[in-house]
């Protein structure tokens, strides 16, 4: 009892939590290790895929890989905020190169760059924020030519330390974004700045992750974006790669609890091989199983149970939130046999008139379906068509239907 108590529930349904076992995904580090031995950046990364299929998880995992070949690192969550204006992507840029540049040191006199922040000569000066930032400031011109200018003098003193380059990452890039009403493209000048600087042959790396409204967002803003980024949609995990997923942390020494293979057949065809509901569904089912050993039953994985809380907690808040027409074409987009791949305004047309006394004209689709798009339910794939962006919302849909609820 000791041993059970003292091995916790090891599955981590989150955002962004790092799984016990992190299962598949072999393909999506091999295509990033091939970037990182790229001599000359001509391709850069974008990570992409539905709510919850495991981006920010992966993007983490490559954070080590680059490291060890020699590369630097440096990157957050792009919010909002950060894309707001041309000078805020630039203080972003700025504010994660400091982290790993402040401990470089340079001597003032070998760089010329430096030198005209006006300091003698004779010293010794460490790449701080602040440094950067005058740098940058004492360069005239656009935003994208003192960021050029900025990197310039960056990169011959990262290879100086003996590194290879640096990684910027980014994750939830989707945020990214121009605003032609406000004259400012803070999205093409992130595009414009990496892509003149490879270009020179600065071994300044982009990786993007982030929801599949991602790269027509890049392309959309800077049509060279199509050919500058390798891309990768993250798909769902294969049958063998979920039973890892469950398997591998309840085989760790001292775990008290076993799934067998009709439970692991369950969980996987509850989950669809979607990570996030792989975690979900593991971690109830775990805590049911040492109640149902405490209590002296036969373990059995109480599915109806647990996707009834799934329901209320992951898939009610994001339904809750459209409104009762955006509900009714959800329904509608939810009974079409394609429903969980991809479907055209057409089929939803044709649908809404078999289903609805009052069915939907083509340009109401068109606008719900842009409103259900900001709101991060659907999106648009590259011909045309829609999907959902949340994985099995429309089994969800269904089940509500269904209820009458
Ligand atoms: N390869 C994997 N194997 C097992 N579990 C995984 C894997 N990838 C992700 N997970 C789990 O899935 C959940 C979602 O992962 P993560 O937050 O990385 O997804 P995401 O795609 O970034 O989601 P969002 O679109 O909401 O940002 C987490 O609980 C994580 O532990
Ligand atoms: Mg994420």
């Amino acid at each position: 009892m000791n041993a059970q108590a003292a091995f916790s529930n090891p599955f981590r349904p989150g955002a962004g939590h790092r799984p016990p076992y992190l299962a598949g995904r072999q393909h999506e580090k091999q295509e990033f290790s091939r970037l990182l031995a790229q001599t000359v950046v001509t391709d850069n990364f974008v990570i992409t895929g539905l709510r919850g299929v495991g981006k920010t998880v992966l993007l983490e995992e490559l954070k080590p890989a680059a490291l060890s070949e020699g590369w630097l690192w440096v990157g957050t969550d792009m919010s909002e905020s950060a894309t707001i204006s041309e000078a805020n992507i630039a203080q972003r840029l700025i504010t994660d190169l400091s982290v790993v540049t402040s401990s470089i040191k340079v001597a003032e006199e070998k760089n010329s760059a430096i030198g005209f922040i006006g300091r003698d000569q004779s010293v010794d000066v460490n790449l701080t924020y602040d440094v950067l930032i005058g740098i940058y400031n004492a360069t005239p011109g656009l935003v994208v030519d003192k960021l050029k200018a900025l990197f310039n003098v960056i990169a011959p003193c990262v290879a100086a330390m003996g590194r290879k380059g640096v990684v910027f990452a980014y994750d939830e890039a989707q945020n990214l974004a121009d605003h032609a009403q406000k004259e400012q493209y803070p999205l093409s000048v992130l595009l414009d700045l990496f892509q003149s600087v490879q270009r020179q042959g600065i071994p300044f790396l982009l990786v993007f992750s982030g929801l599949p409204t991602l790269f027509p967002k890049l392309i959309e803003a800077r049509t060279y974006a199509e050919r500058m980024f390798r891309v990768i949609f993250l798909e769902k995990l294969s049958e063998s790669e979920t039973r890892e997923a469950i398997e591998k942390p309840v085989q760790e020494t001292g775990c008290p609890v076993t799934f067998n293979k009709s439970a692991v057949a369950m969980i996987y065809k509850y989950s669809g091989g979607y990570p996030y509901f792989i975690q979900f569904i593991c971690r109830e089912s775990y805590d049911a199983y040492l109640q149902q050993a405490a209590d002296g039953k036969p373990p059995v994985v109480p599915i109806t149970g647990i996707i009834r809380k799934l329901d209320t907690d992951f898939f009610a808040g994001r339904w809750s939130r459209a409104t009762d027409r955006q509900q009714e074409l959800l329904s509608v987009i939810a009974s079409l046999p394609n429903r969980d791949s991809e479907f055209t305004v057409q089929e939803i047309l044709a649908k809404s008139e078999e289903m609805l006394k009052k069915p939907f004209g083509r340009s109401h689709i068109n606008q719900l379906l842009t409103s259900l798009i900001s709101a991060g339910l659907i999106y648009r794939d590259r011909h045309g068509k829609y999907l959902f962006a949340v994985p099995l919302m429309a089994d969800f849909i269904k089940r509500t239907m269904e209820s009458g609820t």
